[in-house]
């Protein structure tokens, strides 16, 4: 994975919003290249302590790299944040001050080569988080070949919000009859013979919500989410901070409904009623980060 390109989205918003003290040991589940962290060890000091954890492999390489000169006592862990409890088991923590959760992926990621990613680009058709999956990995290729055509619609709407989930769910399912549905050009064509040609001149690309869809069902991207929220809360002091950015409708939905369901049970505060959203001019500058919503919520004390 290459070191550039990934701008961290609402920036000052979220390092104001873990409340950062001196000396504090701060997750952040979703570590990327890094940026975020570098900005958090500068606020805690050579006495705080980071736990930066990532599915990705070669995000931890990058992050590695950025973090090297970081004066904060730092655990780079390979893993999926949903596994909070056991990780913070076996580094011997207790209890956390903050907890960020960037959730989806890296601009870093969905430019890197040969992952399946992007509609752009004609690769196998994998999509996992993991770099590199082994046989027993759920990848796009499974469910697109295998799954039942009333799944893959389910998946297409549910996860993608595509008006034509049905139609593009039958098309991929009569393709397939012919020839497996192996990489990423070959589902670009069956989407774009399946739906209206005024779609294909609309803001985005016909194969947009579909592979938004996929990538999240692949990777479990909404349950991940969400059981690390909780585990996240749970293992946060008395008036510690969580900050959740999402970035797309879908993923705030289930922010929104977790951290409800954890008010209502007495466990945190939300700090801020509305997400916050970044300025027009964040976004005109990274318009990747138009769609971002942070949310913040504190542990009851
Ligand atoms: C938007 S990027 C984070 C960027 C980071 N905040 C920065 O400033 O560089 C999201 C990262 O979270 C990772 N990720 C997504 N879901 C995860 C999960 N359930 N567990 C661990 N890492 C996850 C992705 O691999 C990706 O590297």
């Amino acid at each position: 994975m290459e070191d550039t390109q990934h701008i961290p989205v609402l920036f000052n918003e979220t390092i104001d919003a873990l409340s950062l003290e001196n000396g504090d040991t701060i997750v952040d589940g979703t570590l990327g290249g890094g940026g975020h962290a570098r900005a958090i060890c500068a606020h805690i000091g050579s006495s705080g302590t980071l736990i930066g954890i990532d599915r990705d492999s070669s995000a931890i390489i990058v992050a590695e790299k950025n973090l090297a000169d970081a004066s904060c006592t730092k655990h780079l862990v390979n893993d999926n944040v949903r596994n909070l409890d056991s990780i913070l088991a076996s580094l011997g923590v207790d209890r956390i001050d903050s907890i960020l959760l960037d959730l989806g992926w890296s601009s870093i990621q969905i430019a890197q080569e040969g992952r399946g990613l992007s509609f752009m680009r004609d690769e196998p058709l994998l999509m996992t988080l993991d770099p590199n999956p082994d046989e027993d990995t759920l990848t796009a290729r499974e469910i697109v070949n295998e799954w039942a055509e009333e799944s893959i619609a389910d998946i297409i709407y549910g996860y993608g919000e595509e008006r034509y989930a049905r139609r593009i769910a039958r098309a991929i399912c009569e393709k397939r009859e012919e020839e497996e549905i192996d990489t990423t050009g070959k589902l670009v064509d069956v989407i774009s013979g399946a739906v209206p040609k005024s779609y294909h001149h609309g803001r985005i690309h016909p194969a947009t919500r579909t592979f938004q869809a996929l990538r999240i069902a692949v990777n479990d991207e909404l349950g991940s989410a969400k059981d690390a929220i909780r585990k996240g809360v749970e293992a946060l002091k008395p008036g510690g901070r969580i900050a959740i950015i999402s970035f797309h409708s879908i993923e705030d939905r289930m922010v929104k409904h977790t951290l409800k369901e954890l008010a209502e049970d007495g466990m945190i505060d939300l700090v801020v009623k509305k997400p916050i959203v970044p300025s027009d001019e964040e976004v005109r500058e990274n318009p990747r980060a138009r769609s971002a919503k942070l949310r913040i919520a504190e542990k009851r004390v």
